[in-house]
């Protein structure tokens, strides 16, 4: 049997919404898994770069050992019907840029995880899904987009069970992805967070999360502008940026730009705007970027409203 998962890359925080706000986007990384008939052949992962890559150096930062969050995620599945991953051979078409804040180790451990539920005759329900791979990523932000699509706001729960609720985003508001070719993992970009803060940026960040969620629900431009400040994770991460600071002062002289924001842990960028004059921010991010020597890949793209899919199921 032969099962291939496609999932969107994700970006999460969306300035105040700090590992509880995320949002899928269409770039994907598909998954496959098969049973491989020689019997005690282990688990076999090899990573090959998808068609739609933007980058090259994607392959060598999906850890392909037992260890890697691949093999983490199909064995818990297993585990939770009494039983061991063996005799598989794991896929991964990279597409989504790996270290950049897109969600691309989300993306990986969803497909395996539906993939080798779809093998096991689907012991797994959304609930389990979710609550398994928020397990594995440490919070939920990029993982609920990722299985359901759309952007959402997600907890997850001391018991490990995820509540999350879709909002619809503005057709109107385009979403800009500056994608530069440096990599910044996860485990930096939170190691330079503070343990604890502050009551004010605490109530600065609750504040502006909920006047977030009605300025969706709303499209109320001018609260949008005001809503995406954060104080709990971009203060301490833009020092990790180069350009960053000067991007954001020069694009708050756009009336047309809503905010610019750290996608993810970084270190891609991400500019919320309305539609017209798309081509000049993209123009100050290049200059600023190139500037420091950094190159980078800009697109506009629009939120994916599909999570996961099953794209192949061979018996
Ligand atoms: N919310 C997470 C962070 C996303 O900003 O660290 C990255 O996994």
């Amino acid at each position: 049997m032969k099962v291939s998962v496609k999932v969107p890359a994700t970006t999460a925080n969306l300035g105040p919404g700090f590992d509880c706000a995320g949002m899928a986007l269409p770039l994907y990384n598909i998954v496959t898994i098969e049973e491989t008939v020689l019997p005690g052949t282990g688990v076999e992962i090899n990573v090959i770069q998808g068609n739609d890559s933007i980058e090259e150096l994607s392959l060598d930062h999906i850890p392909v050992d037992e260890n890697s969050i691949v093999y983490k995620a199909v064995e818990l599945l297993y585990n939770m019907i009494g039983q061991s991953p063996s005799e598989l051979k794991i896929t991964i078409q990279s597409n989504i840029p790996v270290a950049r804040g897109l969600g691309s180790s989300s993306s990986v451990i969803v497909g395996a995880l539906i993939a080798a539920n779809e093998l096991l005759g689907r012991p797994a329900d959304e609930v389990a899904l979710l609550s398994i791979a928020c397990e594995i990523e440490g919070h939920p932000d990029n993982i609920t987009p990722a299985i359901v699509g759309g952007l959402v706001i997600s907890s997850q729960e001391d018991d490990g069970s995820v509540i999350y609720r879709k909002l619809e985003w503005p057709q109107e508001w385009a979403i800009t992805v500056c994608i530069p070719d440096f990599e910044l993992s996860t485990d930096i970009a939170r190691s330079v967070l503070p343990s604890e803060v502050p009551i004010h940026d605490a109530i600065f960040n609750a504040k502006h999360l909920a006047m977030f969620v009605e300025a969706i629900n709303s499209k109320d431009v001018e609260l949008m502008k005001w809503s995406l400040q954060d104080k709990l994770h971009q203060p301490y991460r833009t020092k990790l940026i180069p350009g960053l600071e000067e991007i954001q002062s020069k694009l708050r002289h756009f009336e047309n730009v809503l905010g610019c924001v750290i996608s993810g842990a970084g270190s891609s960028i991400l500019i919320i705007s309305q539609k017209n004059n798309l081509d000049n921010l993209k123009d100050i991010v290049r200059e600023i970027w190139a500037n420091q020597n950094i190159k980078c890949e800009i697109k506009t793209l629009s939120v994916e409203n599909n999570g996961a899919q099953i794209v192949t199921n061979e018996d």
